[in-house]
């Protein structure tokens, strides 16, 4: 069972994220979708600046997003070998539902960028707990697609950064879980 909705602390508890290859039908319809994006934005946000923006990258658009990281990656990269190429290819065809999640922090404002880059960590955490909510598993994923030149430009957010990609879907497979902190080597009490 990869989400225990029993009660609310077992939901938060039960969250692990999937990998987003091994997600798959369904996820996430439009309303459910819907819901888990509003919930993102539902993040302690000093200011009120909402530094943050959602570019949902739908079904119909994975050949478009696909074509855009191998248009970006053959100008960062010109002696590409093809076999790169077909990574980032595999990347934007993962899983039922894609969403991009950047960081837009406004430069000239009085709150530090540092607070305003964490409002964006916080949204992005927020988005999979949502849809864990949901019933669906997801995975947070930046590498390449996130870093390179030309990206979030092409996702209509010049200047912004990738905070990552969220893959939402059912997994394929049991997920598996991780090994955790150690509570008392992580919690201290001044
Ligand atoms: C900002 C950020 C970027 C990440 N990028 C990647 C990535 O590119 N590839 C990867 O395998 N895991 C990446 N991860 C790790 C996974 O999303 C996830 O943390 C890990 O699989 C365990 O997740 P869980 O603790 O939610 O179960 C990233 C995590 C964060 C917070």
């Amino acid at each position: 069972m990869f989400n225990d909705l029993s009660s609310p602390a077992s939901l938060v508890a039960s969250r692990r994220s999937a990998k987003p290859r091994d997600l798959v039908a369904p996820g996430p319809d439009a309303a459910q979708l819907r819901r888990i994006l509003a919930a993102a934005m539902r993040v302690p946000d000093h200011g009120k600046l909402a530094p943050w923006r959602l570019v949902v990258i739908g079904a119909d658009r994975r050949d478009a997003f696909a074509a855009l990281l191998k248009q970006c990656y053959r100008a960062d990269k010109p002696d590409a070998a093809p076999r790169e190429l077909e990574a980032l290819d595999q990347f934007a065809h993962q899983a039922p539902v894609l969403v991009a999640l950047l960081s837009t922090p406004a430069p000239a404002s009085a709150i530090p960028l540092w607070e305003q880059e964490l409002s964006a960590g916080a949204a992005g955490m927020m988005l999979l707990t949502a849809a864990h909510a949901e019933g669906f598993a997801g995975g947070w994923l930046t590498g390449w697609p996130s870093y390179g030149p030309g990206v979030a430009e092409g996702l209509g957010h010049p200047g912004a950064r990738i905070a990552g990609y969220f893959f939402l879907g059912t997994p394929a497979r049991p997920l598996e879980e991780r090994p955790r902190p150690d509570y008392d080597a992580i919690v201290s009490h001044f």
